[in-house]
């Protein structure tokens, strides 16, 4: 071990769940085992090619040199950013407080390193996606979670709130993250209900101390019927405006824009002026990635600027969400025929079957050469990458895996 590794920094395996899953189901296709690989969190066709978007790449491939080579401002081009607001809340004149950020990630890292202090706890919703765990001890923090609400079920709003007000009393303030509408992975979105009464809990927990509520959007582009995402943003701004608790967004074009590497998002404050949160978060910027890529901020204000773009972009949207809407529904159907629960899904790019011993279940599909991501309290599958034609031969699987399950544990 080398010596000049501090002590605190020597312990990690280096190895991300999800990127090591990948891996092994690509040695094992390498190898010649068809393989059904619904590890990643990237589009795929049915023929297994990435999907990019061609309204975004016809708009990318008219970048000019001075659109993409200078350094942009450090805290992000603002017309970026009112731009990436726009395309969630269209109304906004404003985006209040916010910087342009590495995608979504780069985002949430920023909220952590402002709105906590090292040693706290960061709430968030399990089953949760992975690297929120590395995200918290980078920034030497806890991870706390309430559990999302079962399919069919109704938020433990009592425990929520216990966990909630417990932290806030504890710390002095709260900082809860949520990937909510379009979960990740879950595949779900909470009820209307479920969201209003978790924010009237909110509203009164503020009553005690700092509240800020931070919503994670990643898949909004993808939902089965876009009204409930529409109304989930709708209902999340009127919590903001009221200026009680503190409402943030993870803003990102990596799904959006299927522009994964392009590193593009915001964080931002839509109903929120204060001046020192401003300064503290673009001071972050510089002392953490200085400024963020140029491109994809110029890409963005060339498709705001251009509307028969928009209609192209909105139309492979509309593609794209009907072949999820497919997947999804095969696979549940799939499922229940193979005499298992089916996987409801609501938007994005994945569904979770549940499971008390994930690890273990993931670990037995490779066998059947299906690959999934073992999550707290279940599997992750991806269906932005499974074939609807592969759903039976993925419920057969699972049906064997549960069944080995249920033997050993016999
Ligand atoms: C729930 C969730 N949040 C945030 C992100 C961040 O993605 P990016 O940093 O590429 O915007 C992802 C990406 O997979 C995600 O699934």
């Amino acid at each position: 071990m080398l010596e000049h590794l501090i002590p605190a920094r020597r312990h990690f395996d280096g190895a991300d769940p999800i990127f090591t899953m990948n891996a092994a189901a690509q040695k094992a296709a390498a190898n010649g085992v068809s393989v059904i690989n619904a590890t990643m969190g990237a589009l795929l066709d049915d023929d297994g090619k990435f999907v990019v978007l061609d309204s975004v790449m016809s708009l990318y491939r008219q970048l000019t040199p001075m659109e993409i080579a200078p350094y942009a401002p450090i805290a992000g081009d603002p017309k970026f950013i009112l731009a990436l607001t726009q395309r969630h809340w269209p109304d906004l004149t404003s985006y209040g407080v916010g910087v342009a950020t590495p995608g979504g990630t780069g985002a949430l890292a920023l909220s952590l390193k402002n709105l906590l202090e090292p040693g706290m706890t960061l709430l968030t919703v399990a089953p949760y996606w992975s690297p929120y765990a590395t995200l918290a001890t980078e920034a030497r923090l806890t991870l706390e979670t309430v559990p999302y609400p079962p399919a069919g079920g109704a938020l433990d709003l009592a425990r929520w709130r216990s966990t909630a007000e417990r932290i806030l009393r504890a710390q002095g303030r709260l900082l809860f993250w949520l990937n909510d509408p379009c979960h990740n992975p879950t595949g779900r979105s909470l009820s209307t209900s479920d969201r209003r009464a978790l924010l009237g809990m909110l509203r009164e927990l503020s009553a005690i101390g700092p509240v800020t509520l931070l919503l994670d959007f990643a898949y909004l582009d993808y939902a089965r019927d876009p009204q409930t995402v529409t109304d989930a943003l709708t209902d999340y701004r009127a919590f903001g405006e009221e200026g009680r608790v503190l409402v943030g967004a993870c803003l990102s074009l990596s799904k959006a824009f299927t522009l994964y590497g392009a590193r593009a998002g915001a964080l931002v404050f839509p109903w929120c002026t204060d001046r020192p949160l401003a300064e503290a978060l673009s001071t972050s910027c510089r002392g953490t990635f200085s400024n963020c890529a140029r491109a994809p901020m110029s890409l963005l204000l060339r498709m705001q600027a251009d509307t028969s773009a928009q209609a192209a972009l909105a139309a492979e949207h509309a593609h794209w969400r009907a072949l999820l809407t497919t997947r999804a529904d095969a696979l549940d159907a799939a499922l229940r025929a193979e005499g298992l629960d089916g996987a409801s899904w609501d938007a994005g790019y994945f569904v979770t079957i549940p499971s008390d011993d994930a690890t273990t279940l993931a670990e037995r599909l490779t066998h059947e050469g299906v690959y999934v991501v073992p999550m707290q309290g279940g599997v992750r599958v991806g269906i932005c990458g499974v074939r609807a034609a592969d759903a039976p031969r993925f419920a057969r699987a699972l049906r064997v895996c549960q069944e080995q399950d249920a033997t050993a544990a016999r």
